[in-house]
């Protein structure tokens, strides 16, 4: 079932996740119900808080090639044990902030920690887009959207564009 996604300012997306205490049907379903949700948008990532769930979980599929097999991926309780100190830059988006991009520089490469969506604990190197969108991924888990990492001026002007598409989405 597709979920409705929430769209910044709304101050779900500033809390700080909980942890997940054990792997329920219930999480399972919502995971399956944030995939969907996911590549429906489309996306290649989303955070449980932007459905309006305070639990530290995310989805992501970064797999872009054409035809392609999809690799979905169900993270509970992710944490980054490393982070190289190469850096790369990608211009981010996200589905809580529609239609606008920016650069962010983040971390090359990043070593995480996580429960799957059998209950087992995983651990794994990603580089590339994997690694940005997890890591954008987790900072939603933090209260942390990508325009935080924008200097005051930007992240205001994106705000109030935000807050004019809330608007006109409420009239429509
Ligand atoms: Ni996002």
């Amino acid at each position: 079932m597709k979920r409705p996604i929430l769209i910044h300012p709304d101050p779900r997306l500033k809390k700080m996740c909980d942890p997940v205490p054990d792997i329920s049907d219930e999480l399972r379903s919502l995971a399956d119900d944030m995939l969907e949700t996911m590549y429906a948008a489309p996306g290649i990532g989303l955070a449980a808080p932007q459905v309006g769930v305070l639990s530290r979980l995310l989805v992501m599929d970064c797999v872009k090639e054409e035809g392609a097999p999809p690799q979905p991926m169900v993270m509970f309780n992710p944490e980054i044990v490393a982070a190289s100190d190469a850096l790369n830059t990608y211009e981010e988006g996200c589905l809580s902030i529609p239609e606008q991009f920016a650069d962010v520089t983040r971390p090359a490469e990043v070593e995480l920690r996580w429960i799957d969506r059998n209950g087992e604990e995983r651990q794994q190197v990603f580089d590339g887009l994997w690694a940005t969108c997890v890591q954008h991924e987790i900072d939603h888990l933090n209260g942390k959207l990508f325009i935080d990492h924008l200097g005051p001026i930007r992240r205001q002007m994106i705000t109030r564009k935000m807050q004019k598409y809330k608007r006109e989405q409420a009239r429509a």
